[in-house]
């Protein structure tokens, strides 16, 4: 409750510049409400009008939405087109050969620049290489590689082909990256040697090794490996390729693939509340015209920018706003290998300055954790460094708090820079719910209102709206088109999980709770309504970590939770109960520590709990059903006054008070 009633008491608000409306993309409240207007007025004709206007069509559309088989909804099913074409061959063709496409900044400084022009040959290069290997139209690819111009050109590549590209992020371990090859049935890999991060050389291909032994990569043909480091690769022959041998001696012409507008552009893995994790499949039209559009209109893009979001192309965040969207509108952009803190926590504020970034898009654990190491030193602040450069600021991935908003507004932005907080998810493809920088008063803490033509509302359990200022589900009401269109392998998952019965299946159910300022229909988002736990901006599933937990031979059963935490958003917090009894002392720090490794072994680092507590049990009902509600409070340190005499086993509460240190 208490995200709402900061904002219920939050009255500072910030209206756009006039400097900056009238330079802006839309500009002033009534050009925002204009749009709205036109979208409500006619759905299809507003987004037909910027699929025309926004896209360059092989083949024209004659069709804007077609719901005849909902919700599995098609936008623009009879157009065709290519979208490496409208990033690439477009930008050149238009004059902008020689324009810096890409600012690669390596993890200990080393800055690559390349062109539009540079960038369709190396793309076309790579688009040809994969033909070579077989790949074709619809095949799926994994692509495993660290933040590089070469993770670009390989999503790039896979498009220009109409070969469905898989990202994962290079963080997750090899029996996540095996769970995905095996769901995606994937006929290649892509990755690297290493990847380089704060400092450290960190290996990747042998997790792809690890992966392809584990069984159930059959469908893999070839791994394509990009020397990065120079760092063992183990090669193993007939299956793995470097990446240099295979473009020596490609054309740097490759004719695009023209796709139907709902071919399959990708797959990205993403948590749920049960389960493994999710394919979530995007198309290509809807998909773009969403990119480019809240391109336009989010970061107000011009041709003079330089766009920096800082998401790694594990995310959707890295693939909308790191590989298509600044591509698509011929912008500049920053790829950047590190991470915020190396060689300190001043190298964000220094690359600021450094490329003359222009609108840097972050998430608010980068803005709590850089707060905390530049208050703690003044040489790393971003006061030290010249930021005059930038005019807009965003953040995304979860709710940024109002002190984290104030700061980065004040101490990075000068306070003259307006904040866009973009809600949306790897589902909606792009921003949902945002200010528009130069139309939108803006409040700390809230994203504020919907994107032109997204119609979002807040609803109760049984799918009726709610008046402004009571909490409930957030929900899309009408089809948007970069809206997944399915779950990979998997429809009814996706109808029941996105479109669930019990709110009359013709709403998108985002599984965030949220709340409309009374006065001004803003929304803020509280947070997930399932089981589902976002954890420095990344979305984990408490299922999965429990899954992981009891894959261990020493776990009888386990439950996780979150708490909130200061920079992190929410930390994982694990209840265990063993085969064997309880440990305690000593043994219970080993086995904790042994049970975080056990779990980034099968996820990845980034889901290691944060706590271990061991049980002889869980709180349970008197049917078995586990009082997660009991372990939040616990968790977060409270004392539990609801009645306990329904549990089983209330004594177990004592125990479970116990962090193991
Ligand atoms: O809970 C919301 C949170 O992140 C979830 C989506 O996670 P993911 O699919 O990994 O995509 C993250 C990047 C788009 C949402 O359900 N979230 C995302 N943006 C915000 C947010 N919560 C609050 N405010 C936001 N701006």
């Amino acid at each position: 409750m208490s995200s709402i009633e900061s904002v219920l008491q939050e009255n500072r608000i910030f209206n756009p510049s006039p400097e900056f409306v009238a330079q802006a993309n839309v500009s002033g409240m009534d050009a925002y409400k204009a749009l709205c207007a036109e979208a409500e007025a006619d759905y299809e004709g507003y987004w037909g009008r910027l699929a025309r206007e926004n896209i360059v069509w092989k083949q024209p559309f004659t069709t804007v939405l077609d719901e005849s088989k909902a919700p599995f909804y098609q936008w623009f099913p009879d157009g065709k087109l290519n979208i490496s074409w409208n990033c690439l061959d477009k930008n050149v063709e238009a004059g902008l050969g020689d324009k810096t496409a890409i600012i690669f900044e390596a993890d200990k400084g080393e800055v690559t620049k390349v062109t539009y022009r540079e960038l369709l040959s190396r793309v076309a290069k790579f688009a040809n290489a994969l033909k070579g290997l077989g790949v074709k139209k619809g095949d799926r690819v994994i692509i495993y590689l660290p933040m590089s111009i070469e993770g670009v050109v390989a999503m790039q590549a896979c498009a220009r082909i109409g070969a469905i590209h898989s990202v994962v992020f290079g963080g997750f371990s090899a029996a996540a990256l095996r769970d995905r090859i095996e769901d995606a049935g994937a006929v290649l890999i892509i990755t690297a040697d290493e990847q380089c991060r704060g400092g450290k050389n960190i290996p990747l291909k042998p997790a792809v090794d690890e992966a392809l032994t584990l069984g159930g990569c059959g469908s893999v043909r070839n791994v394509v490996v990009y020397q990065r480091s120079g760092g063992p690769a183990n090669m193993v022959a007939g299956r793995d390729l470097w990446w240099h041998d295979l473009v020596a001696g490609q054309s740097e012409t490759c004719e695009p693939e023209w796709v139907d507008a709902e071919h399959p552009l990708f797959l990205l893995y993403t948590s749920g509340s049960t389960g493994k994790p999710k394919g979530v499949q995007h198309s290509t039209g809807g998909y773009l015209l969403l990119a480019i559009l809240t391109m336009k209109w989010t970061f107000d893009i011009k041709p003079t920018d330089v766009f920096w979001c800082t998401a790694d192309i594990g995310w959707v965040t890295g693939h909308t706003y790191g590989t298509y969207g600044p591509l698509a509108c011929g912008g500049t952009e920053i790829v950047f290998e590190g991470v915020p803190t190396y060689p300190d926590a001043g190298r964000f504020w220094k690359m600021i300055q450094t490329h003359k970034a222009s609108v840097f898009y972050t998430a608010p654990t980068a803005i709590r954790a850089l707060i905390k190491l530049g208050e703690g030193h003044p040489e790393h602040h971003p006061e030290k460094y010249d930021l005059s450069s930038l005019r807009l600021l965003g953040t995304v991935g979860e709710p940024i708090n109002p002190e984290a908003w104030m700061w980065y507004h004040e101490k990075v932005g000068g306070g003259r820079c307006p904040i866009v907080d973009t809600w949306w998810q790897t589902e909606t493809g792009a921003h949902m719910i945002t200010p528009l920088p130069g139309a939108t008063p803006t409040v700390p803490g809230s994203c504020t209102l919907p994107f032109p033509g997204i119609m979002a509302a807040i609803v109760d359990e049984t799918g009726h709206e709610l008046e402004w200022g009571k909490g409930g589900f957030l929900v899309i009401k009408r089809p948007w088109p970069s809206m997944i269109r399915t779950i990979w392998g998997d429809p009814e998952r996706y109808r029941k999980n996105y479109y669930p019965e019990e709110l009359g299946g013709k709403l998108y159910l985002a599984g965030d709770g949220s709340v409309r300022d009374p006065k001004t229909g803003y929304f803020t988002i509280m947070g997930r309504i399932d089981d589902v736990l976002n954890v420095s901006g990344h979305r984990l599933g408490t299922m999965e970590i429990e899954s992981a937990l009891v894959s261990n031979p020493l776990v009888a059963e386990a439950a996780v939770v979150g708490k909130p935490h200061d920079i992190k958003g929410e930390a994982i917090v694990a209840y265990v109960v063993l085969k064997r009894a309880r440990p305690v002392g000593e043994e219970a720090k080993q086995l904790a520590n042994d049970l975080r490794n056990h779990v980034a072994h099968e996820i990845g680092p980034i889901a290691k709990p944060d706590e271990i507590r061991f049980g002889d049990n869980l709180p349970k009902t008197r049917s078995g059903k586990i009082m997660r509600r009991l372990l939040r409070t616990l968790a977060r340190g409270e004392e539990i006054t609801s009645d306990v005499s329904t549990l089983e086993n209330p004594a177990i509460l004592d125990q479970l008070k116990e962090v193991v240190k």
